[in-house]
């Protein structure tokens, strides 16, 4: 990193002007290095919401939200989602380059070796009620991993860490398809080594011991690319998370486990489910122009879920992909007339031609399209946020790899502007009222 230039600040209490320098990365903005200004002022910034603060620096992804660029490792999604499939993306976020054909047989041989979980962990789900929302239940199954593997790893070392990552690559589609088997009632499936990773996902959601699962390759390549367009996404709220709580050297399932808590949420990755729970609330075409004023009214708390992006004021790449390849799916299964599916692609059009949205630069995006292509591979709504965590897992393990082989990683420990009560004495209570 480049630290040529310097920033000057002057604070409005007669001292000298201080100075800070002024970092340079790759690609992207430049950022100002305010790490020694309370020890020479005794001031702290104020940045809720992250809107102007870099984190960390990384080498993992790069997003440009004006020019709609994303970019893993410095290849261009589109590219990525088009030449490669889900385990060389994989590859490529936790080891920094595309593997070479060897080294992506012996990749995919590792991952399937560590498909299967101890068959204890497959008690845990007992312990739920089988109606629990799948991301509860994620939460807490990949949480407990930690107590399957926490004596033996040394996270300082870097075979430690990636042994974790290939475990959480490999198990987090078994855990999430044990996920929905036991909120229907149906036996578990176990992983089959012989089927690619999205092939195999969908074989453990949809066969039953009275039925084989035969993958349907246009399907699978349609998943697959869904887990390629999730892989990671810089320092977005949940790898946030991810970071923060591994900053304390906690165990990196219950740091992934704080993750999938974070991604939860409806404006990060539960917009997907939103979206589609939105859509369902529309049911038909005639009452969209009503949800869109909606959407529109600044005393309706309202928000047409799918649209906007904090960081994308263009179409979002991702969106773009996910668009192609929904139409793709639709196609393969007769779906165009679905109900549901016209009304959200006359809401997408609407949306995109009026001018609240357009002057607001708020496009669908990625989950708008994903949530439409999850329910037409019959995955059910509740279990959109789930696939979600197993394919940003991948991006999580990476990021927080990288944060722990950094040499001058610290403890995340924000600073607050504090507007409570000042210092005052405590009565004792038989002298209050
Ligand atoms: N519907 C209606 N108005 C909206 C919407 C929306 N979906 N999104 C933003 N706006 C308006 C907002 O009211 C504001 O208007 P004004 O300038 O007149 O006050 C303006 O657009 C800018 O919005 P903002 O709240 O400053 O934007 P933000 O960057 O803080 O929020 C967002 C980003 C994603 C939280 C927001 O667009 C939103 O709530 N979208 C719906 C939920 C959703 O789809 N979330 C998934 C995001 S992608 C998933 C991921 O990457 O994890």
């Amino acid at each position: 990193m480049e630290q040529k230039r310097k920033a000057t600040l002057t604070l409005d209490n007669g001292g000298q002007p201080l100075e800070f320098p002024i970092m340079s990365g790759s690609m992207g903005p430049d950022v100002v290095d305010i790490r020694t200004l309370h020890a020479k002022s005794g001031v702290f910034t104020y940045d809720p919401g992250f809107l102007s603060t870099a984190s960390s620096s990384s080498k993992i992804t790069f997003i440009d939200g004006d020019k709609g660029i994303l970019l893993y490792r410095g290849y261009p999604i589109e590219q990525l989602a088009k030449r490669c499939d889900f385990m060389e993306v994989c590859y490529l976020l936790m080891n920094g380059e595309l593997p070479t054909r060897s080294e992506k047989a012996s990749f995919d041989k590792t991952i399937k070796e560590h498909t299967m979980v101890h068959e204890q962990l497959a008690r845990f789900y007992t312990g739920f009620r089988r109606d629990a929302h799948p991301m509860a239940v994620m939460v807490g199954v990949v949480g407990a991993l930690s107590a399957f593997y926490h004596d033996a790893m040394d996270i300082s070392d870097a075979s430690h860490r990636e042994l974790s990552a290939f475990r959480l690559v490999a198990k987090l589609p078994t855990i999430t398809a044990m996920t929905y088997k036991y909120n229907i009632g149906q036996p578990f499936i176990y992983p089959r080594n012989n089927l690619t990773y999205a092939e195999n996902f969908m074989h453990m959601m949809f066969a039953t011991p009275a039925e084989e699962y035969k993958p349907n390759p246009v399907l699978a390549r349609a998943l697959d690319r869904i887990l390629i367009l999730h892989a990671d996404h810089e320092q977005n709220a949940s790898t946030s998370t991810v970071r923060l709580a591994g900053s304390s050297g906690a165990n990196p399932f219950a740091c992934i486990s704080a993750g999938i808590a974070c991604l939860w949420g409806p404006a990060h990755g539960g917009a997907n489910e939103a979206c589609l729970n939105m859509l369902e609330e529309i049911g038909d075409d005639s009452r969209i122009g009503e949800y869109i004023d909606r959407a529109k009214d600044k005393n309706d708390p309202f928000r047409l879920v799918g649209f906007g992006h904090r960081v994308y004021k263009n179409f979002d790449p991702r969106a773009k992909l996910m668009r192609e390849t929904c139409h793709e799916v639709l196609s393969e299964l007769g779906l165009h007339d679905d109900r549901l599916f016209k009304l959200a692609l006359k809401l997408e059009k609407i949306a995109l031609e009026d001018e609240y949205f357009i002057s607001r630069k708020l496009y669908p995006n990625v989950d708008f399209y994903s949530g439409i292509v999850q329910r037409a591979l019959g995955i059910p709504v509740s279990m959109f946020t789930a696939i979600f965590t197993m394919a940003r897992t991948v991006g999580w393990i990476a990021q927080w790899s990288e944060m722990i082989s950094d040499p001058d990683y610290k403890i995340g420990r924000p600073r607050q502007l504090y507007t409570g009560a000042v210092t005052r004495d405590v009565v004792p209570i038989a002298l209050r009222k």
